[in-house]
């Protein structure tokens, strides 16, 4: 099996962490106060869909229907037994595990040395599967690849950059997803990459690696994430169809021959990251770096993804300056995080707690984590807002849960993040908790065992706001409420 003894351990280069310096900001506005009052209801999702946005280009951006992964607007809502309509816990507790998993691959892939043992016996004498998959916090959207075009969908992802899709005829192996696996051999332009070509040595990176076909001298691609899955397969041009008037030939992608774990269910996965294999970069011609989002407050509507400048509510975004924690980490989009507020009160942790440790904004964390000091402060002074509330028990890493039930409204406090420039943003109502059901709803924000973790803006604090990422501006901006 020539195909797949190409990978060689990998070893890392150590390397220097660049430490974001934080500007002092003046105070932020001050308002009465910023409690929000909501009804217990709309935190719980619906069991039917109400789709606001359909894919489609007006004359200025290109836009495609966001869906969470397993609210009833999903292709994979029906077959799948677990449900988040039916608050249970063992499904949400599966979540947070696996996003427990991201997180330590995140910081695997920044902090440490690895031999990646991504070598054939490696890949095969992976721990047996763990069950989980690290996707199903996320949210995915549906494009069209090859000629005529197959609609896959995909889960999206600003924490990765190769976009990949299982292929028939899955040599080794293929997990379970909704559509028909893509077949390039039904495709028209789909072609395999030589593997001497400069395209494929760009390949490599720490996560990413490649190798040559023994067979046909293609390019081989293979991707491993933190929790042992991972997929191989031919490194590949194909047609990628956004919109019917955004067609992107030749775009580059892997077609997995071997795919285990992940993305059970979807097709694969859409990579929206800052190096140059991503989607962002490989549209950089047409789009110039720009896109945006919006996440939905609960899986039973969809947000939108948009390619381009001017789609959507363009108005009242505020940017913050785009930063890269390290080179290691120059695939995600860092922040300078220098404080958080609680109801307009600042939290009493210095700012260089926040960014002696940085921060990255990842479309596929769920929820946000903070060096232990800096959640501390904010655990604590949340608590102190709710103390009219009855606490219940703690679920995985949320610690602060409260039990709602019996109310027909409840209020919590306003939590904004601050920046370095002066920056100041409010997150959405939805942006707060993580409602596990009516009688267990917890703060949505766990901490690190100390303050050297790398911070995470995850997708829940995401919810409802339009995130734009202006890359070739070098910023990141936040607008409120441009979704259900
Ligand atoms: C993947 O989906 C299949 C079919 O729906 C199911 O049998 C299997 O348990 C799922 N695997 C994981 C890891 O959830
Ligand atoms: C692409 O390369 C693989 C081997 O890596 C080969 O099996 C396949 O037939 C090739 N496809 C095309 C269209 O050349
Ligand atoms: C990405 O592309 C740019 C421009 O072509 C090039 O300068 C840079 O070295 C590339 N980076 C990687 C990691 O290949
Ligand atoms: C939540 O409160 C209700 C009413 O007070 C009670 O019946 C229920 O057992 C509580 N649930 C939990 C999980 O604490």
């Amino acid at each position: 099996m020539g195909f797949f003894s190409v990978f060689v351990f990998l070893i890392l280069c150590s390397f220097e962490k660049d430490i974001a310096v934080a500007a002092i900001s003046p105070e932020p506005h001050l308002l009465p106060h910023t409690t929000h009052t909501v009804e217990v209801n709309s935190l719980l999702p619906a069991t039917t869909c109400n789709p606001s946005t359909k894919g489609h280009t007006n004359n200025k951006a290109t836009i495609l229907e966001v869906v969470h992964k397993h609210g009833p607007c999903s292709i994979f809502h029906k077959s799948s037994k677990t449900s988040t309509t039916k608050g249970d816990d063992k499904y949400h507790a599966q979540i947070l595990k696996q996003d427990e998993a991201r997180v330590n691959s995140i910081h695997s892939r920044l902090n440490y040395r690895i031999h990646h043992p991504f070598t054939q016996s490696a890949a095969t004498t992976l721990p047996a599967k763990s069950g989980l998959l690290l996707g199903s916090g996320n949210y995915f959207v549906t494009v069209g690849l090859g000629t005529p075009a197959k609609q896959l969908s995909l889960v999206f992802d600003t924490g990765s950059d190769l976009t990949w899709t299982q292929c028939r005829p899955c040599l080794r192996s293929c997990y379970t997803q909704s559509e028909p696996i893509f077949d390039p051999s039904l495709s028209a332009s789909y072609k395999n990459l030589s593997c001497t070509s400069a395209t494929c040595t760009k390949l490599s990176s720490a996560v990413i690696q490649h190798g040559c076909s023994s067979a046909s001298s293609s390019c081989v691609y293979g991707i491993r994430y933190g929790d042992g899955s991972f997929s191989i397969g031919d490194f590949a041009k194909e047609k990628l169809t956004l919109t019917s008037t955004d067609v992107f030939e030749g775009f580059l992608f892997g077609c997995g021959q071997e795919n285990e774990g992940l993305f059970n269910g979807s097709a694969g996965l859409l990579g929206l990251g800052r190096n140059n294999i991503s989607l962002v970069e490989q549209t950089a011609m047409k789009y110039n770096r720009f896109f945006s989002y919006c996440l939905p407050s609960t899986s039973s509507s969809t947000g939108h993804l948009t390619f381009g400048k001017g789609g959507g509510s363009a108005n009242g975004v505020k940017f913050t300056k785009l930063t890269t924690l390290s080179k290691r980490a120059s695939s995600f989009y860092g922040l300078g995080l220098t404080g958080i507020s609680v109801n307009r009160r600042q939290l009493p942790v210095a700012s260089s707690v926040f960014s002696s440790s940085g921060t990255i904004i990842d479309s596929g964390t769920v929820i946000t984590r903070l060096p232990a000091t800096a959640y501390r402060a904010l655990r604590d002074a949340f608590r102190e807002g709710m103390k009219n509330y009855k606490m219940t028990t703690s679920i995985s890493l949320l610690d602060t849960c409260y039990n709602f039930s019996g109310y027909k409204t409840v209020s919590y406090p306003g939590i904004a993040f601050r920046f370095g420039d002066g920056v100041t943003v409010d997150l959405d109502p939805a942006g707060i908790l993580y409602v596990v059901s009516s009688s267990q709803a917890c703060l949505a924000f766990a901490g690190h065992k100390d303050d050297t973790g790398l911070g995470i803006i995850g997708n829940v604090q995401q919810k409802r706001l339009e995130m734009v990422y202006d890359v070739a501006g070098k910023k990141v901006g936040f607008a409120p409420a441009s979704c259900p």
